[in-house]
């Protein structure tokens, strides 16, 4: 327990504000985020049961406003339960299974019950512009606490003012067939009740969105999303719901769709990001899976599209860009230069894009170009974990919930220390010119977000099945970040240049952005896991 202690400590963004907790927490907190009516297991000692009026109560919230949300919820769970099927068995390596099963089912319950007839779907709880001035713990949250939900009655026949294609993501026992399934190791995680349960939703659901035209966005449906999580398109969601649907039923049909769906949208040769947003990237990664089961003839189609996305980003030549990163190791972010995506928050489009260089390295058409795959991977998760010019750990922020501090007019002063520290948490991370301010208001770079975790997860189960090294932070000594911490404040969308203090609009932005917590089992996991293997030795 003390060396997963030290290892915590060193994952905090180096700061002077942290202790040691005392007594020793449990070393992961995927439960941090959840509302509704927690259970006596719930493992973050710090959180109480929240908004038990709400229709549905439970699931997870998205940011501090206490708001949930339906679209990066089902990616995030998505994202996992990809990452569960292809690299599960680190999770049961690191006695993690158990932990992945509650968290996955905390969304996923709230989902079924966000889906109570075919044609209904709650898509939103909360309205973060009743939230936007509450800055505080989960005892005190704004009611009221609207639904917002599309189905068909809310916009006259034909048009249904909200495509919103939920993808209950797969349980197991479905693991994705492919060819190379001797590479595709799921968690030992099976419940066929619950499975079919799952199922038949997103059966549904795919049907609900399918069979009604002319498409629209959800937001078209409920404009209260539109400020926090818009859906710039359907078709990848569509495609990717497709897919997946194709794999769990072994048909042929449903992959016609999804490759009709994905050429009338004309979505290959692109070179943009991989998000809550836009899914379009995995796409290609996913359809090879699946296409070498139910249509081989796709096969081609899916693979030179996937290789070319990924080497595009391998060569430099993708619209993102890396950073300098750290001369001396493997070590560069891949940075988007896309206004208003990730130049100044780079870690989320970067370790979207490791993961999904993990799901495609072992079917990559020559090994040079699986190695070159694992290794950019490789270099994206070591950055994230402190191999970065800050030295600085990107895990373990500072929170509203976590902070204890109730006062939005004073967020970086006041409490001067942490209530609580919140385990496991990815940021929105540096700039692109590898930069971190280390600084509450700042919601770019110091935000944590459900997806933000989502792909660390699958990053560290599949290091778990196949790197021994321990993680880099282990190498960092606790305190050096102050001392490379740059001076000034960044130069984004919470501070303005040349403005110094913490603008209008970043006030705003926080009250909808900053999310409180995360579902972060990745890192516990990874560090469980070099414990077992040391006493097994
Ligand atoms: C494995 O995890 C379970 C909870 O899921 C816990 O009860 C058990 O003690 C753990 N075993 C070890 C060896 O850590
Ligand atoms: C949980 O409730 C306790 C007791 O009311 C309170 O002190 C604490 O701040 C609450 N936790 C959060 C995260 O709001
Ligand atoms: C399978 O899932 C169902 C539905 O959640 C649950 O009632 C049942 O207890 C689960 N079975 C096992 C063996 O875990
Ligand atoms: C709901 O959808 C399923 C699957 O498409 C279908 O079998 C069932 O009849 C539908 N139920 C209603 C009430 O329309
Ligand atoms: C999938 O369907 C094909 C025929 O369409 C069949 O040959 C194959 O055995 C099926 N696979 C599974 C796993 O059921
Ligand atoms: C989706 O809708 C199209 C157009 O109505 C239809 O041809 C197709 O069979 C549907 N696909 C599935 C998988 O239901
Ligand atoms: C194909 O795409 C066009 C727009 O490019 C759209 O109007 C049409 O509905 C799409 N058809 C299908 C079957 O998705
Ligand atoms: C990547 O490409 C951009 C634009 O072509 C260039 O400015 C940059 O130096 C390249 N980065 C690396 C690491 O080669």
């Amino acid at each position: 327990m003390i060396l997963t202690i030290l290892l915590l400590h060193l994952l905090l963004p180096g700061n002077a504000q942290l202790s040691l907790p005392n007594p020793p927490i449990q070393p992961q907190s995927p439960d941090a985020q959840r509302s509704g009516n927690l259970p006596s297991s719930n493992r973050v000692s710090w959180r109480n049961s929240s908004a038990l009026g709400d229709v549905p109560p439970g699931g997870y919230y998205d940011a501090g406003d206490y708001v949930k949300f339906t679209y990066p919820l089902t990616y995030t769970l998505t994202s996992i339960c990809w990452g569960a099927i292809d690299f599960g068995k680190g999770y049961d390596l690191a006695n993690q299974t158990a932990y992945l099963d509650s968290m996955l089912r905390w969304g996923l319950d709230w989902l079924i019950a966000a889906h109570p007839d075919n044609n209904t779907l709650i898509v939103q709880v909360g309205d973060p512009s009743i939230d936007n001035n509450y800055w505080g713990g989960d005892q005190n949250i704004p009611t009221p606490r609207p639904s917002y939900q599309i189905d068909s009655g809310q916009c006259s026949s034909p048009s249904i003012g909200g495509i919103f294609c939920l993808l209950f993501p797969l349980f197991f026992p479905y693991s994705l067939p492919n060819e190379y399934s001797d590479t595709s190791s799921p968690a030992s995680l099976t419940n066929t009740t619950y499975a079919s349960t799952l199922l038949s939703h997103a059966v549904e659901l795919f049907t609900f969105a399918n069979s009604t035209l002319p498409l629209q966005t959800y937001q078209t449906a409920v404009p209260q999303a539109a400020s926090s999580y818009a859906s710039s398109g359907y078709t990848d969601e569509l495609v990717l719901a497709g897919l997946f649907l194709a794999a769990a039923l072994n048909s042929t049909e449903y992959h016609t769709a999804a490759l009709s769906l994905y050429r009338n949208a004309s979505l290959a040769n692109g070179n943009g990001a991989l998000n809550w947003d836009s899914k379009t990237p995995a796409l290609a990664v996913l359809g090879l899976q699946v296409s070498s089961a139910v249509a081989p003839d796709a096969v081609g189609t899916w693979q030179a599209e996937a290789e070319r996305y990924l080497d595009n980003v391998v060569d430099n030549k993708s619209n993102g860009r890396l950073t300098k990163g750290h001369p001396k190791d493997i070590t560069c972010a891949w940075i988007i230069v896309l206004p208003g995506d990730s130049d100044s928050a780079s870690l989320n489009p970067a370790l979207n894009i490791a993961m999904l260089m993990l799901h495609y390295a072992p079917m990559a058409t020559t090994k040079t170009k699986t190695s070159s795959y694992e290794t950019f991977a490789a270099s994206q998760l070591a950055y994230t974990l402190g191999s970065n010019p800050m030295s600085a750990p990107y895990i373990n922020p500072h929170t509203a919930l976590a902070s204890g501090g109730t006062d939005i007019g004073a967020i970086d002063t006041s409490p001067p220390t942490e209530a609580h520290v919140l385990y496991g948490a990815v940021v929105g991370g540096p700039d692109k010119n590898d930069r971190f301010w280390d600084i509450r208001s700042d919601y770019p770079q110091t935000e944590v977000a459900l997806d933000y975790n989502a792909p660390i997860l699958t990053l560290v189960a599949a290091n778990v099945l196949s790197n021994s090294a321990d993680p880099f932070y282990t190498r960092l000594t606790a305190g050096v970040y102050a001392s490379k911490r740059p001076s000034g404040k960044p130069c984004d969308a919470a501070f303005p240049c040349g403005h110094h203090g913490l603008s209008l609009g970043g006030k705003i932005a926080i009250g909808v952005l900053v999310p409180i917590a995360v579902l972060a089992i990745g890192l516990a996991a990874w560090v469980v896991s070099r414990r077992s293997r040391r006493k097994r030795v």
